[in-house]
């Protein structure tokens, strides 16, 4: 039997890039994402391959559980979850929508949340294969400052790397890894959803297939937390050591 391995986020971007990556893997897919044409379309780049298209706002509340019930419905049991699915919002905080950036964190950190505590126990319960079991979820490097002008942003990807080192230690000797993907500016349809595509961030971007892959191979090697990229690792190192009022400084100044 192949491991399922079900990735939100799948209709573009880094998540897309991932798909690709599980199926090469021996993975069979879950793939979801609110576009069902651009996951249909994945399913057919990928011929013969296994994968099951499932179209789910995460934005909304229950949206975790419904894909949750949905895979249930359909009969697969899920061993690896990737949440990718995610999106920016640029502007000052009191100047943004207060809807627009509680649908984020909906995304970015609730819909994350319940959907790790959904599949958790049927990942614990998977027996072993010769390929990992576990959770990868994407946060960024955003994770390691406070970031001006995406305030809520920066924050929810701050909980995502937070929330997922706990359950590292949490899961010690259950064979469940959990790695957390870090990205820096990354050419995805990213910085035109969070209307961020003249900011200076734009100016130093990796590939998405770049960044998946280095994602994958941290999996892969069960690594706690993956950076792709020499400059992202370098920034984060900074931001770790400088004081946090400079490095927000410091991300309001790249951010404009
Ligand atoms: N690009 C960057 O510079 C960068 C840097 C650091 C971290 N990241 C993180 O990387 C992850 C992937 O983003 P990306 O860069 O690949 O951007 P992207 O190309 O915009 O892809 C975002 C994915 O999330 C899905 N998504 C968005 N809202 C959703 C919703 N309400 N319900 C279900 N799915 C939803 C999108 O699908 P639909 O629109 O079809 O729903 C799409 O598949 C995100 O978590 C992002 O925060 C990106």
């Amino acid at each position: 039997m192949k491991p399922t391995a079900l990735i939100t986020g799948a209709s573009g971007g880094i998540g897309y890039e991932l798909a690709h990556l599980f199926a090469k893997a021996g993975y069979n897919l879950i793939i979801v994402a609110r576009s069902e044409d651009k996951l249909i379309a994945l399913k057919n780049e990928l011929h013969d391959h296994p994968v099951t298209v499932i179209a789910q706002d995460l934005s909304k509340t229950g949206g975790a559980e419904k894909l949750y019930n949905r895979v249930k419905e359909l009969g697969h049991t899920v061993q690896v979850l990737v949440n990718n699915a995610g999106f920016g919002l640029n502007g000052k905080f009191d100047e943004l929508p207060l809807a627009e950036q509680q649908q984020m964190l909906q995304v970015n950190v609730a819909s994350l949340t319940e959907l790790t505590h959904l599949f958790l126990p049927d990942i614990k319960a998977a027996p072993l294969f010769d390929i990992p079991k576990g959770i990868l979820n994407v946060a960024s490097t955003a994770a390691f400052q406070p970031g001006p002008r995406m305030a809520v942003y920066y924050a929810s990807k701050a909980y995502v790397l937070s929330f997922s080192e706990a359950l590292v230690e949490e899961l010690q000797g259950t064979g469940v890894t959990v790695t957390t993907l870090c990205p820096g500016a990354t050419e995805t349809n990213f910085f035109k959803r969070a209307n961020a595509e003249n900011t200076k961030l734009v100016n130093t971007t990796m590939s998405a297939e770049a960044v998946a892959k280095s994602g994958f191979l941290g999996f892969v090697k069960g690594k706690r937390v993956v950076i792709p990229g020499t400059l992202n690792q370098t920034l984060s190192i900074a931001a770790k050591v400088m004081p946090r009022s400079f490095s927000a400084k410091l991300a309001h100044y790249v951010d404009k």
